[in-house]
């Protein structure tokens, strides 16, 4: 499987960081497993490294569910794809991703500073960096680092949940950053610093891959 260089006609010399082809999902459902769901049909595209690729459309068309196969959380029905040119489900890959879900989970009784610290963990980020990388990722979504040392999550809003959400989602620093609507919940001023905070990563050369509902 090779993703090909011809994919788009403007063709910037950079390499594709995502490439999927004829993507199709076909969930199953009902307590046989008997009854189909067609979640997305015949889904191509490809993004290159360093581009803000912004994946738009209405509820239930599929936009989740494609943002969950590249991640390797849902498997494809048919077709084929490489992120970060590695193939889509290969768990090599998600040391280098970002990922801000449309519905985070997040556990109730933890600090923001205690969950950082528990997903830094995960990439087995030392202690070390951690106390450098956490204050620094609440400076830049917008949460006190007061509040984030004492509050535990079950007592924070919806935009505030979010705010930490984009956090972990640059934890790890990674090259490419999904972001499953990243405006959801957030007031007028989170919304302007959610867009200054893309902007900052583009400047970093980050891929940026986001979805928006409309
Ligand atoms: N786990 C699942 N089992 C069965 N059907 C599903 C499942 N997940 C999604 N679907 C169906 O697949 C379709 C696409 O859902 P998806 O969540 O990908 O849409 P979306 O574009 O992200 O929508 P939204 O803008 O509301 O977030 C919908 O019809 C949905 O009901
Ligand atoms: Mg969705």
């Amino acid at each position: 499987m090779e993703a090909p260089s011809t994919a788009r006609t403007t063709a910037p010399t950079r390499p594709i960081a995502v490439w999927v082809s004829n993507l199709c999902k076909v969930y199953r459902t009902g307590f046989w497993l008997n009854q189909k769901v067609e979640s997305l049909r015949g889904c191509s595209l490809s993004v290159w490294e360093g581009e803000t690729f912004g994946l738009l459309g209405p509820n239930g068309a599929g936009k989740t569910t494609l943002l969950k196969m590249l991640l390797g959380i849902v498997r494809p029905t048919q077709g084929e794809g490489q992120l970060l040119g590695i193939p889509l489900g290969d768990r090599s890959s998600k040391q280098r991703v970002g990922y801000l879900p449309e519905n985070p989970y997040f556990y109730d009784y933890l600090t923001a500073w205690e969950f950082l610290a528990f997903v830094a963990g995960l990439f087995e980020i030392p202690a070390s960096q951690q106390r450098q990388r956490i204050p620094q990722l609440l400076d830049l979504v917008g949460l006190a680092r007061s509040t984030a040392r004492k509050k535990p999550l079950r007592q924070y809003s919806k935009g505030m949940l979010q705010r930490v959400g984009m956090a972990q989602a640059l934890i790890n620093d990674p090259e490419i950053v999904f972001l499953d609507e990243p405006m959801s919940g957030l007031d007028p001023m989170g919304r302007y610093q959610m867009r200054q905070i893309i902007l900052w990563l583009k400047e970093q050369g980050k891929t940026i891959f986001l979805i928006v509902t409309f």
